[in-house]
């Protein structure tokens, strides 16, 4: 296995670009969305995640463009069963209709692996959601991970889960019309200490 460090310039620019990754919301995606081969090979990435017992916690399931209006009912009917007024039902069902590319994201975490608690599980779901983004970040693609009631309706759960699966969050991914300003604190404390 041959090591490439910082000085290696193509591995720099990798980390660099790694480092400034930032989500971008669906006002300021665009066409070209990822085309499913894209996403398929940004979903690799993801299943390269740590994995403690191979369980394959998460999967990512594409809303496609013919799809998007039966997701849209699903949405305004979210609404009007929360009690929104008209134009609350019609701002969600447009909802449907964010995001070059919709991916719901679906997670299943078991509990009946009893060297694998689901806190790992979960863990090993939040790397593959961030490998996702970092791959589809590193093919020149941006992203916005967005969740909101409407993935804990049982209904829209039911479109996309089996029973002992939840429906985590929704992945907008799509062209940035605009590279996103760095976000965060310019001076971010240290996050690795040394135990003493
Ligand atoms: C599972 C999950 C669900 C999220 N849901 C929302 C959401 O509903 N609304 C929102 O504004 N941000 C949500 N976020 C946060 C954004 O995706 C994003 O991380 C945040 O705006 C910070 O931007 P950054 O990724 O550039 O640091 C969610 C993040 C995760 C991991």
């Amino acid at each position: 296995m041959t090591t490439t460090l910082l000085t290696d310039p193509d591995s720099a620019h990798l980390l660099a670009s790694l480092a400034n990754r930032h989500s971008v919301g669906p006002k300021y995606l665009t066409y070209p969305a990822p085309d499913l081969a894209q996403l398929e090979a940004a979903a690799r990435v993801a299943s390269r995640a740590p994995d403690h017992g191979m369980l394959r916690p998460f999967r990512f399931v594409l809303v496609g463009e013919a799809q998007r209006p039966r997701l849209a009912e699903l949405f305004a009917a979210d609404a009007a069963q929360r009690g929104q007024d008209a134009e609350a039902v019609e701002r969600a069902r447009e909802r449907a209709f964010n995001g070059p590319a919709l991916l719901a994201m679906v997670v299943r975490v078991r509990a009946d692996v009893p060297d694998v608690p689901p806190h790992e599980q979960w863990l090993s779901a939040g790397a593959g959601l961030m490998n996702l983004l970092n791959a589809l970040h590193l093919m020149g693609f941006a992203a916005k991970v967005l969740s909101g009631p409407s993935v804990r309706n049982p209904q829209i759960a039911a479109a996309f889960c089996e029973t002992d699966e939840c429906l985590s969050a929704w992945i907008l991914a799509g062209t940035p019309l605009h590279t996103p300003a760095p976000r965060g604190h310019p001076n971010p404390p240290p996050l690795v200490s040394c135990w003493d």
